[in-house]
């Protein structure tokens, strides 16, 4: 509890830059309601995990659907990488969201990308931040003395959340390559109560490194879901 309220006060203090807008900032510009998390979900053909607890309780509403491109940061520590943090830039994609490319098939979609194209990542944030229609940044913070992932909205004129993790998933596909699924609850802001990433492409370091203090930064993408 005692870091909850320190990151609470964080938020208000730390943020106070962007606490000048709150809520979810720009709304998807089409009608979301039929749009449903678990759906999404049903890649996990193989049936060795049950993916459904990602999913937030059946109170909390959809507000967007996005995807967020960035790096996972991380730092060599006695010949592992350790997670260090994160920066990414997220963009509405609530209206074709159910594009059968981007529902199911977004994670091998960009690490094929990626392959092909190393650059794609940065790119399609450009292409997305031409078009308009940035919605958040996802950043750590680390002044509560644990590493505490936000998503700040004021890029639309929103709040922010910061995020506890509820649910850690190793991803279905590729998990040495892919980044962990996740529901988040959000202990601090009013963008949002519940966070889920999901279709991760990306984002794992090589499983052992060498250079002692060595810093990585390892492209990555996911979709993420906000309720409230
Ligand atoms: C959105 O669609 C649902 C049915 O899918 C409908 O019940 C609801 O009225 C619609 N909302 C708006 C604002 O059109
Ligand atoms: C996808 O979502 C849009 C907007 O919510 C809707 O108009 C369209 O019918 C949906 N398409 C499919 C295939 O579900
Ligand atoms: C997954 O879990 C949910 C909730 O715990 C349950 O309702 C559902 O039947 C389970 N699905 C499978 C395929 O086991
Ligand atoms: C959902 O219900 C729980 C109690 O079961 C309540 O604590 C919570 O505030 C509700 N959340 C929303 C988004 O209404
Ligand atoms: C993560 O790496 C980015 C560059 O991709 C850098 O700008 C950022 O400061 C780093 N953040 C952390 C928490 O290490």
């Amino acid at each position: 509890m005692h870091c909850i309220f320190k990151l609470a006060a964080f938020a208000l203090a730390g943020l106070s830059a962007v606490s000048a807008f709150s809520g979810h900032g720009t709304q998807p510009h089409c009608n979301i309601s039929s749009i449903v998390l678990a759906n999404s979900l049903v890649t996990d053909s193989n049936g060795l995990q049950n993916l459904t607890v990602l999913v937030p309780p059946s109170n909390a509403s959809l507000i967007q659907v996005t995807i967020g491109f960035g790096t996972q940061n991380y730092s060599c520590q006695s010949g592992k990488y350790v997670n260090v943090g994160a920066l990414a830039q997220v963009f509405d994609i609530s209206c074709i969201e159910n594009l059968s490319v981007i529902s199911s098939l977004l994670s091998s979609g960009i690490n094929e990308l990626e392959l092909a194209l190393p650059s794609v990542g940065p790119f399609a944030a450009k292409l997305a931040t031409m078009g308009g229609f940035k919605l958040a940044d996802h950043y750590f913070d680390t002044s509560s003395g644990s590493l505490a992932p936000v998503f700040n909205f004021a890029v639309s004129k929103g709040g922010f959340a910061i995020g506890k993790k509820l649910q850690d998933l190793p991803a279905p596909v590729n998990p040495q390559t892919n980044v962990d699924w996740l529901q988040l609850q959000a202990v601090a802001g009013d963008a949002a109560k519940f966070l889920v990433r999901e279709q991760t492409a990306g984002g794992q370091p090589p499983a052992t490194c060498a250079t002692e203090g060595k810093n990585l930064e390892v492209p990555y993408a996911a979709k993420y879901w906000f309720f409230g």
